[in-house]
């Protein structure tokens, strides 16, 4: 038996359809949800990140003021325009692309931004809304993959959940949501001494360590859900997930493919995070 391949393209397109109706009652109110994308240098993975954010912003009705700044921008330069987007009254969100290049300082920027315009949930405040269990605006990922366990109807409360990799960005926010929904987590890392005996005991596993296929088919229990948050570009060009695929997914109730499975939902929750932003700071 095969378990269900959790098509996130289609969860993302309907969730951006709600967004786009959300942010159509907004402008009625002449409030036009905006949200400010910063991205310095050229790193090619983050432009690609940013043009499909332009067009998904387009068609749920959300604005784009881009920022495209030279790598050899400095600190002071970085932190000068985020202090300049806080204060402009038109800007409902910002999202200063990661990774920066070499030499900046990614923490001070994020603690710079407006918590009240951080719609990528990262700044030290939002992240600890989210360790206190009543989230603003939680991180896009881990939010996307929220929303992917509702859509297989997901029994949270009680489950056995268990995430590998702690990132800032993933990792230790989806390991947070999952608490706050009452599923019983064990965060994982690359000093775990058992990965394999973790894993076969979890209902949920989150993988999002950035090790292509390091999760193998056989350590999935029976019936248990799968998200594959991993993203790695192998030598012959293809994408491959943290999770072996194929065999996982003769085990798994659920499991989500890469690419297409918990990708698509990340700027999805991005634009709804920047529709409630609109809402909270101006409706
Ligand atoms: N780079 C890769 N993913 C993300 C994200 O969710 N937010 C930001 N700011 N940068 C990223």
């Amino acid at each position: 038996m095969i378990g269900q391949i959790i098509d996130g393209k289609a969860v993302a397109a309907r969730l951006r359809a709600e967004v786009a109706a959300a942010a159509s009652a907004l402008r009625g109110r002449q409030i036009v949800p905006t949200l400010a994308v910063v991205l310095v240098g050229d790193d090619p993975a983050s432009a690609v990140y940013v043009r499909s954010k332009t067009k998904a912003a387009r068609e749920a009705n959300v604005d784009i003021r881009d920022h495209k700044l030279p790598a050899t921008t400095s600190q002071a330069e970085l932190m000068a325009l985020v202090v300049t987007l806080n204060a402009d009254p038109i800007v409902d969100g910002i999202l200063v692309q990661l990774p920066l290049p070499a030499g900046l300082d990614a923490d001070a920027v994020l603690r710079a931004i407006d918590p009240d315009k951080d719609v990528d949930g990262l700044h030290p405040t939002n992240l600890g809304y989210l360790a206190q269990g009543r989230p603003v605006f939680a991180p896009c990922t881990p939010s996307g993959c929220m929303r992917l366990l509702q859509e297989v109807g997901a029994e949270l409360a009680g489950a056995r959940a268990v995430v590998i990799g702690r990132s800032v960005l993933v990792g230790k926010p989806v390991a947070l949501l999952l608490s706050n929904a009452n599923a019983t987590v064990t965060l994982c890392h690359s000093k775990t001494r058992d990965l394999a005996g973790e894993v076969r005991r979890a209902d949920i596993v989150v993988a999002a360590i950035g090790r292509p296929e390091l999760v193998r088919g056989e350590w999935i229990r029976e019936g248990a859900i799968v998200l594959d948050v991993g993203v790695n570009r192998m030598p012959d060009g293809k994408l491959v997930g943290d999770v072996e695929f194929s065999t996982a997914a003769q085990r798994a109730r659920a499991i989500t493919p890469v690419p297409g499975g918990v990708g698509p939902m990340t700027i999805a929750c991005l634009l709804d995070n920047t529709v409630t932003a609109a809402r909270r700071r101006r409706a």
